[in-house]
């Protein structure tokens, strides 16, 4: 990942933040992100629960109104496009999949009927056509009998096929850029492996590029290149995965880490109730804060090649 070009940029989010506001409360669930897609990469954000990383990737698709900062797509700002133009973004270019299938499949809709839908909404076949390349998509992601299972209701497949057939329609419309949002959380582990090695593979091939969110660092390890660690809606820290594993910097990679690898530490989790005296969302639950903790926000630190953290504990160079 070295010298990165960037006419080999896909997608750069820059200073994103969604809030939302409820009962005179404001929820800062994604406050100020950037980062960046290249062609044929796979980013992975990894957090815990309530850390931001749904309402980043609804964000990335303007499916929620409230997101502010720019998402350049290709060259173009995904905020603020017109809705006709985004349109043709939203499954053709970026396809997203859910954990939740019911996000993406309409249950009471058989599965043919969805995805040569999709298929024809973005590419001008004709629906005979549509569903030989739906048949073919099904069958290269591993779902058994595609040809007869087609005229199936969601209902009637299991979790790791909902899956497989959200990647299905991801293939069929020949998206640049997959959005896997928890994409195996939900499954037994050996569904879950040969989802992520269809993944890997969907990214090999096609050289398309992924964004993979996951609060399992295991799942991050097997498949990233890059990763951005979550909290509160803030980027903490971001390098490669090795780089990550091998030399984790904020006091929080460190515990999302130890609590990964099954050491005795305190597992860590987001009340989102706490009160807070510091610019830095981690200030209450550090173990190593200092007093410039409490004056101004932390900065960001570059700590080696493609590692930034952002830790006062770094900025007089030490890391
Ligand atoms: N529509 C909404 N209105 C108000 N608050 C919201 C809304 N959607 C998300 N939030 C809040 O934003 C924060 C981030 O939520 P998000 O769903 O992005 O977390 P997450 O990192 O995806 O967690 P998980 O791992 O549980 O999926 C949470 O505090 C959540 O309650
Ligand atoms: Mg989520």
């Amino acid at each position: 990942m070295k010298d990165r070009r960037k006419e080999d940029v896909l997608l750069e989010v820059e200073g994103l933040r969604t809030y939302f506001e409820k009962n005179g409360v404001t929820v800062k669930a994604v406050d100020g992100i950037s980062f960046t897609i290249h062609r044929g990469e796979i980013i992975g954000i990894v957090g815990e629960s309530g850390s931001g990383k749904s309402v980043t990737c609804l964000s990335i698709l303007r499916l929620i109104q409230q997101a502010k900062g720019r998402i350049i797509f290709r060259g173009k700002d995904i905020l603020s496009m017109k809705e006709k133009e985004l349109e043709k973004i939203r499954g053709a270019s970026i396809s997203m999949v859910f954990q939740d299938a019911s996000f993406a499949l309409n249950p009471y809709r058989k599965i043919s009927s969805q995805i040569i839908e999709t298929i024809r909404m973005h590419q001008g076949l004709t629906k005979a056509e549509a569903r030989q390349k739906a048949i073919e998509a099904l069958a290269l992601v591993g779902l058994p009998d595609p040809q007869n299972r087609m005229d199936d209701y969601p209902d009637q497949f299991s979790g790791g096929m909902k899956t497989r057939i959200m990647l299905a329609i991801a293939l069929c419309c020949g998206a640049e850029l997959i959005i896997a949002d928890e994409p195996t959380s939900s499954l037994d582990v050996t569904v879950q492996a040969t989802i992520l090695d269809l993944i890997k593979s969907i990214n090999e091939k096609n050289g398309t590029s992924i964004l993979l969110i996951s609060h399992d660092l295991n799942v991050i390890a097997e498949l990233c290149n890059r990763v951005h660690v979550m909290y509160k809606g803030h980027i903490m820290e971001s390098a490669t995965v090795s780089e990550l594993f091998d030399r984790p910097l904020h006091p929080y990679t460190r515990s999302l880490l130890s609590a990964s690898r099954g050491d005795n530490e305190q597992v860590l989790y987001i009340s989102g109730e706490e009160e807070n005296e510091s610019p830095c969302p981690f200030y209450p639950r550090c173990q190593e804060r200092q007093l410039n903790c409490l004056t101004s926000p932390p900065p960001t630190i570059s700590c080696g090649e493609q590692h930034l953290v952002s830790c006062w504990k770094y900025s007089d160079g030490r890391s």
